[in-house]
């Protein structure tokens, strides 16, 4: 029976890893999902089975109880708010890590092996801060806890103090491991160490830190592997891990950040600076029904969809007026930044849903040199991953981060609500530039009436 358990094992790290693979494409990501979790169902019933751990009438209820609230979450949740959601199941994870590594103690035989006590440690620790720093990020994101940074002073100098504690601590116990208390404290500490390390980081830097946390989450549960010593566990807990540092590190290069500056650095323009930040200087306004004609006499269109396209919702409008616009002959693409919106694939993701062809899709590197030969660049709701500043203001905290080149276009059309900064709080000259029409309004707004007029035009 070990042989097959360990065999099933082995298949479903090797759908891990083919789902993984599968996923860092938009065009095979659905299948990598399908591979991945068809592992995980498989690395599950083995697991229930191998050790009849419980009876078959709770494994059975737990599937329904479990399977309902998933479905239902998967369901009900919009879009802008996956990155929360996510939050939430990182947090879970952790937080499961912590509590089995935690009970498995109690079945520890009396000598346990130093790696097993250190792993029971660093699992209790890990999976409970990314539990309560989860639930921070959640909160953050989802409005019920502020989105601006939350400083307070000596911050780093007391969580330096806490990690210190948790080390002594650690040692007392491999030194003495009766005494279980010292794991309750540990948890503790850890409990606070992920809430004082999770609010200091700005609400729209959350989707690094999840993708962070997700990777904790994987470190917590390989841990929990070592302790309960089941190589699934270690191995579906490492590729997490990994997985999740290396987002991490993906979307710090994109925003040319380090991890250290979105830890660290409270970046996040609250809304009343935003405000003040608004320039007040003059632009070229077009209306929907301007905007019409201009797009209707261009022959290339790269749009370039942000975050503004998902909280208005304006994907499936969007897609109708690219097909009008592709019917009447014009050369219609998507330019997609790698963090344009809030999260890792935000724009593929959203793009996805209202059907547009992959085929239509360009990532940055692929497209920018071709802006200088297109007539019209279609921004809309996007903002920081346009803004010229980012290759010349050396004091703008986007400096360095590599930006879509739409001021190369021959004319560029801006769909957004205001003057108002994007998310580094950075005002964009673009808006100022001769050949910038800007299109105010809420995009799903201007974009319906876009249509609404190239419909008109047919009849
Ligand atoms: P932003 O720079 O945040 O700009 C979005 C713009 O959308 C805003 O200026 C806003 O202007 C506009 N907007 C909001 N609601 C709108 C609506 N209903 N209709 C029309 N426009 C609307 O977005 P971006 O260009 O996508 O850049 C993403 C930013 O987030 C980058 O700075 C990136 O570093 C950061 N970030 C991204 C990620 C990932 S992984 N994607 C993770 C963390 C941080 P108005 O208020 O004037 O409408």
């Amino acid at each position: 029976m070990d042989s097959i358990a360990q065999l099933l094992y082995l298949v479903a790290a090797a759908l891990f890893i083919l789902g993984l693979k599968n996923l860092s494409s938009a065009r095979t990501a659905r299948r990598g999902n399908f591979l991945a979790a068809t592992g995980m169902f498989i690395a599950v019933v083995v697991t229930l089975f191998d050790r009849q751990i419980v009876e078959f009438q709770y494994i059975i209820l737990g599937v329904i109880v479990g399977g309902t609230i998933g479905v239902t979450m998967e369901k009900r949740v919009q879009m802008t708010a996956m990155p929360q959601m996510v939050a939430l199941l990182n947090g879970f994870g952790g937080g499961a890590s912590a509590l089995v590594a935690f009970s498995e103690y109690f079945w520890l035989p009396e000598v346990a092996g130093l790696h097993i006590l250190i792993t029971l440690i660093l699992s209790v620790l890990i999976g409970t801060l990314t539990f309560f720093g989860s639930i921070i990020a959640f909160s953050k994101l989802q409005g019920l806890l502020q989105d601006a940074p939350v400083v307070f002073p000596l911050q780093k100098i007391f969580n330096g103090i806490l990690l210190l504690a948790v080390v002594v601590l650690g040692v007392i116990f491999i030194l003495n491991p009766t005494l279980w208390w010292i794991l309750l404290i540990i948890a503790v500490i850890a409990a606070i160490l992920g809430i004082t390390s999770v609010l200091p980081i700005g609400g729209a830097d959350m989707p690094v830190v999840i993708s962070l946390l997700n990777s904790y989450s994987g470190i917590a549960a390989a841990m929990t592997g070592f302790v309960l010593s089941n190589n699934m566990l270690i191995i579906g807990g490492s590729l997490v891990g990994a997985a999740g540092f290396i987002l991490t590190d993906l979307m710090c290069k994109a925003m040319n950040r380090s991890l250290p500056n979105v830890l660290f650095a409270a970046v996040g323009a609250t809304t009343e600076q935003l405000k003040k930040i608004a320039a007040q200087r003059s632009v070229t306004r077009y209306t929907p029904e301007d905007a019409v004609t201009m797009l209707d006499s261009a022959s290339s269109v790269i749009i370039v969809p942000g975050y503004g396209l998902a909280v208005s919702q304006a994907q499936s409008v969007l897609h109708e007026m690219t097909t009008f616009l592709m019917k009447r002959g014009a050369k219609v693409r998507y330019a997609i930044h790698p963090v344009a919106g809030r999260m890792p694939g935000h724009m593929n993701v959203l793009l996805a849903e209202a059907n547009v062809s992959y085929d239509l899709l360009v990532e940055m590197d692929d497209i920018n040199d071709d802006f200088k030969a297109t007539d019209i660049a279609l921004v809309i709701g996007a903002n920081d991953v346009v803004n010229p500043a980012a290759r010349s203001k050396k004091e703008s905290v986007l400096y360095g981060m590599p930006i879509l080149n739409v001021d190369h276009a021959r004319s560029v059309m801006i769909v957004k609500r205001s003057l108002a900064p994007g998310f580094a709080g950075e005002d964009n000259e673009l808006f100022y530039s001769d050949k910038t029409m800007m299109v105010f309004g809420d995009a799903k707004n201007v974009l319906t009436k876009i249509v609404q007029n190239l419909k008109d035009s047919e009849k």
